[in-house]
């Protein structure tokens, strides 16, 4: 017999596809002002052509951002960075700049005008392919047209080595996998 099941609020739904990694989106508006944005929503959705995709909610000026200029840097924060991570998902940067306020470090992107945030491990720079809207957040797709991350972090096919990347838990619970060499990049298992 299986166990009893309990609703869960509407409100809470999303939380049953938690714990999810938190990411760092940064672009820049067009009067060349970069903005970064804490997103817990996003993931891979091709192998190839290589897609990602985050979802934004529709109020966020990043959303703005994103339909006006089509492009956006997906950067992958680690533990260290946590109190700025929380800090670019609780300001709008409308009227504040992120970067400076973060004490975070605008570097040039490769092929999109975005900065990336150099104190992350890893970058995906995309185009805009796609962009869905979906009640009240746009799915926004891109074509991964660069991808690289800090040397020694990334092995083999995984991001695990020395980078504690943040997992949310649940509302104000954040945790972080702790990497576990020869069973988590195993090439043979
Ligand atoms: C841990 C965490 C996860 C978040 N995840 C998302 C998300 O997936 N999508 C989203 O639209 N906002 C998310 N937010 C909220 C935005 O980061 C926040 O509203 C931000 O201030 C918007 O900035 P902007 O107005 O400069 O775009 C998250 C915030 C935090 C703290």
């Amino acid at each position: 017999m299986g166990s009893v099941k309990v609703d869960v609020p509407t409100h809470c739904v999303h939380r049953l596809l938690y714990p999810r990694s938190l990411v760092l989106v940064s672009c820049v508006d067009g009067e060349g002002k970069a903005n970064i944005i804490t997103l817990a929503w996003s993931m891979p959705t091709s192998f190839n052509p290589p897609k990602a995709a985050v979802s934004v909610g529709l109020g966020r000026y990043t959303h703005r951002i994103l339909e006006e200029t089509r492009e956006f840097v997906v950067n992958i924060p680690t533990m260290r960075l946590l109190r700025q991570v929380l800090f670019c998902g609780s300001v709008s940067g409308r009227r504040r700049d992120k970067f400076k306020e973060a004490g975070l470090t605008p570097q040039p992107a490769r092929r999109v005008r975005a900065p990336i945030v150099g104190e992350c491990v890893a970058h995906l720079e995309c185009k805009l392919s796609q962009a869905l809207t979906t009640g009240d957040h746009t799915i926004f797709v891109g074509d991964v047209l660069e991808a690289y991350a800090d040397q020694g972090v990334f092995r083999e096919k995984y991001l695990l080595e020395n980078a504690e990347i943040i997992l949310q838990v649940g509302e104000g619970d954040f945790q972080s996998l702790k990497p576990q060499p020869g069973r988590a990049w195993s090439p043979k298992t």
